[in-house]
């Protein structure tokens, strides 16, 4: 990276090639995303479901989750967004980190913050920080979703 690099800029044009700000994870999680629904779930795939807009940007992220009712704990989550490059990365990252190690119960996965998010991915551009909330306040809405979907079944 050229010592006249602009550290607002996520990709830059330094000594005539360009060269990202992006962490290697970013890249990968961006690349290759994990958990995408691509197309629309099937009736009952899922029981929960969230749709969040990012007021800093205008795009849209909806994650759908899969609860097991008797452990709590999340067996999928998936997710679809107009977001950028880092919403991707970030809710790819995050969509993995709830889902491992036979899934994270509920109660875990609401105490997850963006910042989490941003440290299993080796951190993100600051201006780019907000595009990792969406996913997280997908995921509360989702559960939300889940809770209250309960709650009517009684
Ligand atoms: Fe909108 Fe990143 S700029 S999600």
């Amino acid at each position: 990276m050229s010592k006249t690099s602009h550290h607002n800029q996520d990709v830059q044009d330094s000594d005539g090639k360009f060269s990202w700000l992006y962490s290697n994870t970013v890249k990968e999680h961006f690349f290759h995303p994990k958990n995408i629904q691509l197309k629309d779930p099937k009736l009952k795939e899922f029981n929960g479901v969230g749709t969040v807009g990012s007021p800093a940007c205008g795009d849209v992220m909806t994650i759908w989750i899969q609860v097991d009712p008797k452990t709590k704990r999340l067996k999928k989550c998936t997710w679809r967004t107009f977001g950028c490059a880092s919403a991707i990365a970030s809710t790819s990252m995050l969509s993995v980190m709830v889902t491992r190690r036979g899934g994270m119960k509920i109660s875990e996965a609401e105490k997850l913050t963006p910042q989490d998010i941003l440290k299993e991915l080796g951190g993100l551009p600051p201006r780019k920080v907000h595009c990792s909330v969406l996913g997280d306040q997908a995921l509360r809405a989702a559960i939300e979703d889940y809770k209250n979907s309960k709650k009517t079944q009684k």
